[in-house]
Order: C-alpha cells, then sequence, then structure tokens
C-alpha cells in the first residue's frame, strides 16, 4: 500500500515517509532526542553503526514505546552495516562479520529485529558481495525484516545482480534539489528498490552548521541558501511555511522518504508538520493516520503524479473529523498548507 504518509518496501512491509535522521546526535543525547521525536510523531528512527549512538537511539524508542502506549511494531528503525574501508586501514567485513555486526547493533539498540538493515557504503570491491549475502541471510533469520544499501549507484547494484543475488529493498542517497540523481533514481524504481533521501536540508543555512559537524555543502549551495530570493524562500514564503518544510516536501512529493534530524523541539515538529498526518495517541492508545478525507497522498515511485491533489470536499477542518474526535489537528495544517500551494506539481 502506498498513500500519503508511508511507500511499500516489500509486500507486507511499509516505510513511513518521515523519517528522524540521527548522524551527529552523540549517544549521550540520541535517547532523549529520540524520545522526542516519536513523541512529536515520528514512527521511523534512522541510525547507524558508523553514527556511534545505537545504544542510546535504543533507549529513546524503549522510553518512547512505554510512554506513549506503542508496541515495537509501531516503530520502523533502521541502522546500517558499516562495512570497513580498507582505504582508512579498516579490515573489510566478511559474511559472518557481517552477520556479527548486526547482532551487536542489535544488542545496543536491545531490539530483536531492525525494520532495514543497510550496508553503509560499497567500500569494498572484494566484499561487496560477501557483506551483502550477510544481508540476505540476516532477513532471512528475521533479524532485518527488510535489506538495502547506502550510497550505491547503479554498478554496485548491478554487480549484485550478476552474482545473481537477490536486490536491495532500498537505497539511501543524498536527494535534495541540488542532488537528483535522476539516471540512478529511474534505475531504482524500475527495479523496485525504493529510494530514501539524506541531507534534505542542506540548502539551510542552520544545516549542520554547528562546530566539527561535517558537511557536505559546496560554495554554491551555500551563496544561494543565502540568497532571499531563491526559489525555495519564495516558496516558503508563497505557501506561508518555513524553508525546511518545503525541502521535505520536495522530498517526499517525489516518493522518497526523509530523515530529517534535529534536536530543537521547534524545529523537530515543525519537520513532522508536512503530511496529513496527526500522531497523537488515541483513546485505543495506538497511533493511526487519518484516512484522507477529500485529498489524495503522495505517490510514491511516480514523481509526475507524486503530488498531492484535491479531489472532492477538501475542507479538512481539522483532525476530529479525519480520526476519531480526541486529537488536536497537529500535523495536518501545514502539510494542508504545503499541498494546496505546490499542488500536484514535482519540484524539479
Ligand atoms: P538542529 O538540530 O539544531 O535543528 P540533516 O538531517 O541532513 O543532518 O540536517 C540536520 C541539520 O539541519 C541540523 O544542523 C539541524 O539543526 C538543521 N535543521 C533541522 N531542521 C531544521 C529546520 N526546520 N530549520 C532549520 N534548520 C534545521
Amino acid at each position: 500500500m502506498t498513500n500519503e504518509h508511508e511507500r511499500n518496501l516489500a509486500p507486507d512491509v511499509t516505510i513511513p515517509y518521515l523519517g528522524f535522521g540521527t548522524y551527529l546526535i552523540p549517544d549521550s543525547e540520541a535517547a532523549d532526542a529520540v524520545h522526542a521525536a516519536i513523541r512529536a510523531g515520528y514512527r521511523h528512527i534512522d541510525t547507524a553503526e558508523f553514527y556511534q549512538n545505537e545504544a542510546g537511539v535504543g533507549e529513546g524508542i524503549r522510553r518512547a514505546l512505554q510512554s506513549e502506549g506503542l508496541s515495537r511494531s509501531d516503530v520502523f528503525v533502521t541502522t546500517k552495516l558499516w562495512p570497513g574501508n580498507a582505504a582508512w586501514g579498516q579490515t573489510p567485513k566478511t559474511t559472518e562479520t557481517t552477520i556479527q555486526s548486526l547482532n551487536e547493533s542489535l544488542s545496543r539498540l536491545r531490539l530483536d529485529y531492525v525494520d532495514l538493515y543497510l550496508i553503509h557504503a560499497p567500500f569494498d570491491r572484494q566484499q561487496r558481495l560477501a557483506q551483502w549475502r550477510g544481508l540476505v541471510m540476516l532477513k532471512e533469520q528475521k533479524k532485518a525484516r527488510t535489506i538495502g544499501v547506502s550510497n550505491f549507484n547503479i554498478s554496485h547494484i548491478e554487480e549484485l545482480k550478476a552474482a545473481g543475488l537477490p536486490l536491495p529493498q532500498a537505497d539511501q542517497i543524498e536527494l535534495h534539489p541540488w542532488s537528483q540523481k535522476p539516471t540512478l533514481v529511474r534505475y531504482l524504481e524500475e527495479n523496485g528498490i525504493v529510494p530514501i533521501a539524506y541531507s534534505s536540508l542542506v540548502l539551510l543555512s542552520t544545516w549542520r552548521a554547528a562546530p566539527g559537524h561535517d558537511s557536505a555543502k559546496s560554495e554554491a549551495m551555500r551563496a544561494d541558501s543565502a540568497r532571499e530570493d531563491s526559489l525555495f524562500k519564495r516558496l516558503a514564503r508563497k505557501c506561508g511555511v518555513s524553508e525546511a518544510q518545503v525541502l521535505l516536501r520536495w522530498g517526499i512529493q517525489k516518493g522518497y522518504p526523509v530523515l530529517p534530524k534535529s534536536t530543537n523541539a521547534e524545529r523537530l515538529r515543525q519537520n513532522a508538520d508536512v503530511l496529513f498526518v496527526s500522531h497523537r495517541r488515541r483513546r485505543h492508545g495506538h497511533a493511526r493516520y487519518p484516512r484522507s478525507r477529500g485529498w489524495s497522498g503522495v505517490g510514491g515511485g511516480r514523481p509526475h503524479e507524486g503530488g498531492v491533489r484535491r479531489r472532492g470536499t477538501a475542507d479538512c477542518r481539522g483532525a476530529g473529523e479525519w480520526a476519531g474526535g480526541d486529537e488536536e489537528p497537529r500535523f495536518v495544517r501545514h502539510g494542508r498548507k504545503l499541498a494546496a500551494c505546490i499542488g500536484t506539481r514535482t519540484l524539479d
């Protein structure tokens, strides 16, 4: 099923469009950040062995499940294998050490399984296939519900195909208006591989601006993000939303799950407010999504149809009328404004 808040990763597994990225969140802050994110409505958390914060992330998930009355299956969790890079003096992982790595990640996270396990990068030509075989085995062992890759290009995926191995179910890559990768995205969609976007907020002046934070932002991007008349600032003003919300909506309208990270409470909420989604806990203690009334959602994988279209009665007066009456219209306001403003167009 593909709708306005999630898309299929496998016949029985959906991935929420809105994910909470945890790159650069220290382990000591990760539990609070992840707890806050789930309380704010995120149901998709992205971490990695490389981020060195899996213990904190797991703690935050546990706290949130308890405080929000959620089950493990309500939250989609991704982690990533650090494959090892010989060029950096590291020993590339083998099939065996790949399997060991997820087991170690699971014990840091204190989870029985992850929803998605990715190879973080295609570093080692010799070991890539061996590592992928490890992920295939981990999926068979039900330690990972789905498996995929990150930062892989077409040739890396073709290697897996040529070896007769199952294809990845997702490829997490840098995707934003400055890095659109149309050939790779078309290839992924044609091969049933879901593109997941990272660095969606790269145009913002605040993006990874803290001392010591890695930033791949070029001088041209810096200049463009500073311009008051940039397309995204103009769209944000026109739509009455923030530039971050336009950038996130750009990804989601193209059918890409996005992974904004923020440790600022206001920005955390703002980033979540780009969908027609209200995650408030219901009387039944379980987060649900409002059914679309009068609006259709984001079409995964069909960029030309990917916009949010107006259909029938479009007057959504608040979440009460959508979802059972006992909640605030939390993440509806800006998602609705954005859809009305941007309409069915994809922003190329
Ligand atoms: P902060 O955590 O202080 O909010 P990425 O997810 O690509 O790593 O980007 C995260 C970066 O973007 C962080 O520096 C984060 O800072 C900043 N950021 C996140 N959300 C917003 C927002 N809505 N407006 C401005 N900056 C944001």
